[in-house]
């Protein structure tokens, strides 16, 4: 199961991997990813089941495809690059489009939204905890200031004139962390990541596999705690004498530390440079 099937390039090469009479469902959030991800995965035998919706449901979702249970649960978490590269998706401060940010087109909730009604306070805590901005008060004073704002280019410029000069960061632009945190935000990205493990292990058979691939630290840090939390059979608070938790242990972890890309994969592919894969076997 591909919960972030994408443009389905993990997808295509896990289903041509398949063991007979194994089946691939690919899940994403968004229509134009699954279209491109159809025509990609186009002419593999068994076809491959695509879905629209929600990795946060995916025990759900793979039970109403007719799986009781999977082999394999994928996530490579974040946005695609056709999404981030279309300005009017709204996911980049590098070219003008709508505020929008949502993977899913039909959710309610915008950037748009976001930025123009949160009040202050809570609009800084939003950028300072997802973003880990430490401009993140004065960033959300300018943005109030300007609003309404319309546009990515307007965020970025609030951002621009917020943070001063000489601490814009020296590696990447510095509305970058506001925008990831106002994404992390409209998606619910977190959220979703914490109900997705969950549903992996519930679906996974005895001697599955779950992987996860995350970009962002608080999104790998999420992902490290669970597997850590599920790979111990009690989790009662440290010093207490007798279990009263009951836990017993789903996983075992088989990354002690994540696998990152080798210099030549970031070379091909920048990309992927903050990238963290972490797998566990479900027992
Ligand atoms: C990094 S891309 C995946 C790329 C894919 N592995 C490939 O090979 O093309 C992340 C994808 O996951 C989707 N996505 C992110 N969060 C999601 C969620 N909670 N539920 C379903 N899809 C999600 C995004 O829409 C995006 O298409």
């Amino acid at each position: 199961m591909d919960g972030t099937v994408g443009l389905g390039g993990h997808a295509r090469l896990i289903a041509e991997r398949l063991a007979p009479g194994g089946r691939l469902l690919g899940i994403d959030r968004d229509d134009a990813a699954l279209e491109v991800a159809r025509e990609r995965l186009a002419g593999i035998e068994p076809p491959p089941l695509l879905r629209r919706g929600d990795f946060r449901d995916l025990a759900e979702m793979a039970r109403a495809a007719g799986f009781d249970h999977v082999d394999g649960v994928l996530l490579d978490l974040g946005v695609s690059s056709p999404q981030l590269d279309d300005p009017g998706r709204g996911f980049s401060f590098r070219q003008d489009g709508p505020l929008d940010m949502r993977m899913d087109r039909r959710a309610p909730l915008t950037a748009e939204r976001v930025v123009n009604t949160l009040p202050e306070r809570e609009l800084a805590d939003l950028v300072r905890r997802l973003g880990e901005e430490r401009w993140a008060a004065r960033i959300a004073q300018f943005v109030v200031r300007r609003r309404p704002l319309a546009s990515t280019r307007e965020l970025a410029a609030a951002v621009e004139a917020a943070v001063p000069r000489a601490a814009w960061p020296r590696d990447i632009h510095p509305a970058t962390r506001t925008f990831q945190a106002i994404r992390m935000h409209v998606n619910d990205e977190l959220g979703s990541l914490e109900r997705g493990l969950r549903g992996a292990v519930e679906i996974l058979s005895t001697g599955g596999r779950l992987v996860v691939i995350a970009f962002h630290s608080l999104e790998d840090a999420a992902v490290k705690r669970f597997l850590a939390e599920e790979s111990r059979d009690c989790v009662c608070p440290p010093g207490q004498p007798v279990c009263t938790c009951g836990h017993r242990a789903t996983l075992r972890v088989l990354t002690r530390r994540p696998l990152r890309p080798s210099p030549e994969e970031v070379d091909r592919n920048p990309r992927s440079r903050s990238a963290r894969l972490r797998a566990a076997e479900r027992v």
